[in-house]
């Protein structure tokens, strides 16, 4: 049986600016307290102009590649998960790559939105196992909070985003110890892209930038909130029960559930359906808000740093988002 893959770096990177629900009160026409209730977000970080994703992913990848301790040379692919780009066209993957002067390897753009992370993690695991590539980076990466709509009409999104990135060194486990990805399952559902997209600009429009387009505001993201909510809510249990059974391994044996942290009442209501106790819940919104593809690996790199995650530990993630798409993954510490 081929190795498994398994996490041998990771680091995370957060821009310094931190905006509090203080701060956007001072914007639109919202509270600190209805953010709170409605979202667990106390505050997040924003990048300064100028900065794209790319840039934090590179940081993030530095951090990886150090605790690591590999040299950069030795990645030979590259995957990078993100919504939002530093531009239209490339893709962020080969941004980078030649930040990182790693010129010549394969680099993979994911578009998977908030569960991003999960599906670039599943490609990895594959090419891993298939003895295609013995050092992958991952990169999750997101500047957004430069595209909202910080006008009472978007305030229902613009108040939950932020800024951030995190990165992992992916290798084959040569001991063969039992540790490393164990599954991942992946599904989406494209008749709900419109609950949750930025649907402008489009090259279905000729010309695609308009006057018009900028009149109509249509270029910031927009989302069904209770939609999204409510199937945020039945979907990821329900993509965990599907990986435990296939992993013959029950709820209790689950040390930590990391969920994509869209929504502290979603993470809360994944948990309950779950029945795992919520001390098992990795939790971070309150500081950081969704950082979609991010918001997983930052949690992980996190709660790693800090020793919470051991050695040994059975770690479930799990994201649902845009597309829609969701999907989780085991993984053995
Ligand atoms: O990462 C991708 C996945 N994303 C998610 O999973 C997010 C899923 N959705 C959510 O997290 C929640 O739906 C929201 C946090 C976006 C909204 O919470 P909600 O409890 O579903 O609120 P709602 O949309 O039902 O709105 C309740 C009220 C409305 O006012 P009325 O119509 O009752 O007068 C909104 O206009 O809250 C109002 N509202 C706000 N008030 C103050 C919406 N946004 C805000 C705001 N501040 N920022």
């Amino acid at each position: 049986m081929s190795p498994k893959t398994i996490i041998t770096g990771i680091g995370h990177f957060l821009p310094p600016k931190v905006v509090t629900n203080f701060d956007l009160e001072k914007k639109m026409n919202t509270s600190d307290e209805w953010i709170r209730q409605r979202s667990g977000i106390k505050e997040r970080h924003y990048v300064e102009p100028g900065v794209g994703s790319s840039d934090l992913g590179y940081e993030a990848a530095l951090r990886a590649i150090e605790d690591a301790k590999i040299d950069k040379s030795e990645i030979d692919f590259i995957i990078a998960a993100t919504l939002s780009p530093d531009h239209y066209f490339p893709g962020i993957g080969v941004l980078v790559q030649a930040k990182l002067g790693l010129s010549g390897i394969g680099a993979l753009d994911v578009r998977n939105q908030c569960t991003g992370f999960i599906y670039a993690l599943s490609a990895a695991d594959q090419y891993i196992r298939n003895q295609t590539y013995k050092k992958i980076l991952l990169v999750a990466a997101e500047v957004q909070t430069s595209n909202l709509d910080y006008s009472d009409e978007g305030r229902d999104m613009a108040v939950l985003f932020g800024d951030g990135a995190a990165a992992v060194i992916l290798e084959p486990n040569e001991k063969n110890d039992n540790r490393g990805i164990l599954s991942t399952h992946l599904f989406s559902d494209g008749n709900y892209a419109s609950d949750l997209w930025m649907e402008k600009p489009s090259p279905k429009d000729n010309p695609t930038f308009s006057k018009e387009l900028l009149d109509t505001g249509r270029f910031f993201p927009k989302m069904d909130g209770r939609n999204v909510f409510k199937n945020a809510s039945i979907k990821m249990p329900e993509v965990v029960q599907i990986a435990l059974k296939h992993n013959n391994i029950t709820i209790e044996d689950v040390d930590h559930l990391i969920p994509h942290q869209a929504n502290d009442r979603i993470s809360l209501m994944v948990a309950k359906i779950l029945r795992i106790p919520v001390e098992k819940v990795i939790r971070n919104i309150d500081r950081i808000g969704n950082t979609t593809a991010a918001s997983i690996p930052i949690a992980l790199d996190e709660s790693l740093k800090k020793g919470r995650i051991k050695e040994g530990d059975i770690v479930v993630l799990t994201a649902f988002g845009s597309g829609y798409t969701w999907g989780s993954a085991v993984i053995r510490f």
